[in-house]
C-alpha cells in the first residue's frame, strides 16, 4: 500500500489493549486490520468489540498483507521476540514501553528496521498529549528562562491493587523503573535532550507480593527487580534532575517540576494527556495556570503520527532508496530511537546503582520536534487508494 488509512495490526489484547483499540478506531488515517494474542479468545473479543475484521494468532496476522504497521501490545518479555518477527514479515513496528527488556535486544530491532527500511516506534507517547505539549511550548517559549534542573517523583504501593495479572510488573523489564520510568525519562529529554550520565540508587522493600483482584486474587508471585529506585541525571544541556520511582509507598504521590532561571513548571502527570500547567515565576507567591493547548485522545497518538510518516515516506520511496529514508525520514516523534535512548537511561540507572557510580550513557539523541498546536488526529490527511 502507498496511500490511504495504514492498515494496523494490534498484538496482544491485553488490559491496554481496550485504550489503543478505542482511540485508534477514531483516526480516520488508521484503518485496524486484525487482532492477534496468544490467547485466541482475547484476541477475538478484541476484534468483536471494535468490528476489526480479523482475529487470530500471531504468524496469521502476520501473513495478513493489509497489515502494514503492528503495534506490540504484549508483556515486555515477548516484546523483541514479538517486534523481530513483524519486522521480518515486513512490517512496521510501533511496541509498548519499555522496548524490550534490554538494550541489547532493543539495538538488533533497530539495526533490523532500519536494514530494512521500516519504521520503529516505541511508547509512551503520553508527551504528545496536551499536557506535556503546552509545558513544551511553554519552555521553548521562555516562560522559566533557562531550563536548570528537574525534580521528579513517581511512588505508590504498586499495580497489583488493580491489575489482574500484575506479576510482570516485578520481572526484568519492569519494575517502577522500566514500567514507570519511560512516562518520566521521555518527558525529560523532550524537555531536556538526551541524558549524559546518571547516579543512583535501588532498594526492594519485599521478596514476594499477592494480587489483589481477579480470578488470581491472594496468589503470591516473586519480585524480582528492585522496588524503590533514586536517579539523578545529567543531560547533555548540563541541566539535571532527580527523580524517584517506587512501588514501596504508602503515599501515592506523583511530582514533575521544572526549574528555570526565571521561574519553576509544575508540570501534569506524565502519564496522562491533559493538564494541568502551572508557573510559579521567581518573586511571586502564587502558581499562575497556563493554558493546556493539543489533544488528549489517548494511547494512540504515536501511532497515529508514525502512520502519517510512513504515508510521507511511501510516496518519497518511489524516488529514493528506502533504507535510506528510513533513517533520514524518521521524523515520527514517539520512534524507537527515543525508545532506545530511554531504555538506555534506565539500563544505566540500573548499572549505577549496582556499582556505586556515575554511568555515562554512549550516544545522544535530539529530541523530538514539538506538535504543531493545530495537529488534528480526526483530520483525513492520507487520501487515495493503493496503486
Ligand atoms: N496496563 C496498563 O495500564 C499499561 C499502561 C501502559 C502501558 N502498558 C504496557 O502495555 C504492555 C501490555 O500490558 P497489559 O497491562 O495490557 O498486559 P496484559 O498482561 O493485560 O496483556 C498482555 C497480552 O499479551 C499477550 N501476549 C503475551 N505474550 C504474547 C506473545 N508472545 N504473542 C502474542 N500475545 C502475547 C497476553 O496473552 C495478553 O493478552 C506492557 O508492555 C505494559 O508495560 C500497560
Amino acid at each position: 500500500m502507498t496511500a490511504g488509512p495504514v492498515g494496523v495490526a494490534v498484538i496482544g489484547a491485553g488490559v491496554i489493549s481496550a485504550e489503543y483499540l478505542r482511540t485508534l478506531s477514531t483516526f480516520p488515517d488508521i484503518r485496524l486490520v486484525a487482532v492477534a494474542d496468544i490467547a485466541p479468545e482475547r484476541a477475538a473479543a478484541a476484534a468483536r468489540a471494535h468490528g476489526i475484521p480479523l482475529a487470530g494468532d500471531v504468524p496469521a496476522v502476520l501473513d495478513e498483507p493489509d497489515v502494514e504497521l503492528v503495534v506490540n501490545l504484549t508483556v515486555p518479555a515477548a516484546h523483541a521476540q514479538v517486534a523481530a518477527a513483524a519486522l521480518r514479515a515486513g512490517k512496521h513496528v510501533y511496541g509498548e514501553k519499555p522496548l524490550t527488556p534490554t538494550p541489547n535486544e532493543a539495538e538488533r530491532l533497530v539495526a533490523e528496521a532500519s536494514e530494512r527500511g521500516l519504521l520503529l516506534g516505541g511508547a509512551p507517547d503520553t508527551f504528545l498529549g496536551a499536557g506535556l505539549q503546552s509545558a513544551i511550548r511553554a519552555v521553548r517559549a521562555g516562560h522559566i528562562g533557562r531550563p536548570v534542573a528537574a525534580t521528579t517523583a513517581v511512588q505508590s504501593l504498586g499495580p497489583e491493587s488493580w491489575h489482574p495479572d500484575p506479576a510482570f510488573f516485578y520481572q526484568p523489564g519492569a519494575g517502577p523503573l522500566f514500567d514507570l520510568g519511560p512516562y518520566y525519562l521521555t518527558a525529560l529529554v523532550a524537555l531536556f535532550g538526551s541524558v549524559a550520565r546518571v547516579a543512583a540508587t535501588a532498594a526492594r522493600a519485599r521478596e514476594h507480593r499477592t494480587v489483589a483482584t481477579g480470578p488470581k486474587a491472594g496468589q503470591s508471585f516473586p519480585v524480582d527487580v528492585p522496588t524503590h529506585v533514586s536517579a539523578l541525571l545529567e543531560f547533555a544541556s548540563d541541566a539535571s534532575a532527580n527523580s524517584t520511582f517506587s512501588f514501596d509507598s504508602s503515599h501515592p504521590r506523583i511530582r514533575f517540576e521544572i526549574t528555570g532561571t526565571e521561574g519553576t513548571l509544575a508540570v501534569p502527570d506524565p502519564n496522562t494527556f491533559r493538564g494541568p500547567l502551572r508557573l510559579r515565576a521567581n518573586g511571586s507567591d502564587e502558581w499562575r495556570e497556563l493554558p493546556v493547548r493539543g489533544r488528549t485522545d489517548g494511547r494512540g497518538l504515536g501511532v497515529l503520527d508514525m502512520a502519517r510518516t510512513i504515508r510521507a515516506q511511501d510516496s518519497s520511496a518511489r524516488i529514493r532508496d528506502k533504507a535510506a529514508i528510513a533513517d533520514g525520514l524518521s521524523t515520527h516523534r514517539a520512534s524507537g530511537a527515543l525508545a532506545f535512548h530511554v531504555l538506555q537511561t534506565m539500563t544505566a540507572i540500573t548499572q549505577s546503582a549496582a556499582v556505586g557510580a556515575f554511568v555515562p550513557l554512549p550516544a545522544q539523541l535530539v529530541p523530538p520536534a514539538p506538535l504543531p498546536e493545530d495537529w488534528d488526529p480526526t483530520a483525513a490527511t492520507l487520501s487515495g487508494t493503493s496503486p
